[in-house]
């Protein structure tokens, strides 16, 4: 009889979550109100709701982008606002908006990643290759991003946030640009980012995504409704 541990693709088990307790969100009115949600570890969440629900704004709160009016956001007990706006170095983030460089090279913009997490240059730009290979855009790294497509920037801001290895992933509408191949690809990516044990959490509208996920959360008017 074998008693060889299990190291296999559980990765859930044991791990640390990212959790919301009741959190609201205030800007001249009420935007997120009294939201409690857990994001697991190896888990791949999917975060729904119609446009202006609140999920970029759940994502920046989740992330330490933006500061909570009340309630808490902790990962393993840890605050996820570490009081500046900037995010833990654990946290990436695939913005809905891309926040790339317009007048650097694609794979400027995802070595950047990395060297401001202090990793050398050299070894930065081998990863971002990389990083570009894996969404397909391997042949667009010497390219000014300003001359890419809607797509194209859509998967530089993918290979930009999945570069890190990050413990928190949050991926807002990673392929609201993408054609189902690529889709499809980024989906595949984003389960191996679970797979390793990160918190994933994909907000979309998409339901081919929803349905891909582990786990759904939906949103509406700023409050859960499932
Ligand atoms: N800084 C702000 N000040 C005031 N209102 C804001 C601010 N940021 C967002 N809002 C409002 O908060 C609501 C939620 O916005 P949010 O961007 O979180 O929605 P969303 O679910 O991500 O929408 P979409 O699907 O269009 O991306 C919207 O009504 C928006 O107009
Ligand atoms: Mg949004």
């Amino acid at each position: 009889m074998s008693h060889r541990a299990d190291t296999g693709p559980e990765p859930a088990a044991g791990r640390a979550a990212l959790r919301l307790e009741a959190i609201t969100y205030v800007a001249g009115r009420t935007l997120l109100d009294d939201v409690s949600v857990t994001f697991p570890a190896g888990r791949l969440t999917a975060l729904s709701g119609p446009s202006g629900s609140g999920k970029t704004t759940l994502m920046s709160i989740a992330g330490g982008l933006l500061q909570a009016t009340s309630g808490t956001a902790e990962l393993d007990g840890q605050d996820m606002w570490t009081g500046s706006g900037d995010p833990r170095p654990e946290v990436a983030f695939v913005l809905q908006v891309y926040g790339l460089v317009p007048i650097l090279s694609a794979r400027e913009n995802v070595s950047i990643a990395l060297r401001a997490r202090g990793v050398a240059p050299a070894d930065a730009d081998e990863s971002a290759e990389a990083a570009l290979a894996r969404f397909g855009i391997a042949d667009l790294g010497e390219r000014q991003v300003e001359e890419l497509s809607g797509g194209q920037m859509q998967r530089v801001a993918c290979a930009r946030g999945f570069v890190v290895g990050a413990g928190v992933l949050l991926a807002d509408e990673p392929t609201s640009e993408l054609d189902e191949g690529n889709r499809a690809v980024v989906l595949a990516e984003l389960r191996e980012e679970a797979a390793r044990g990160a918190v994933v959490v994909v907000a979309t509208h998409d339901p081919a995504v929803v349905d891909a996920c582990d786990l759904h959360i939906a949103l509406d008017e700023g409050r859960v409704v499932r």
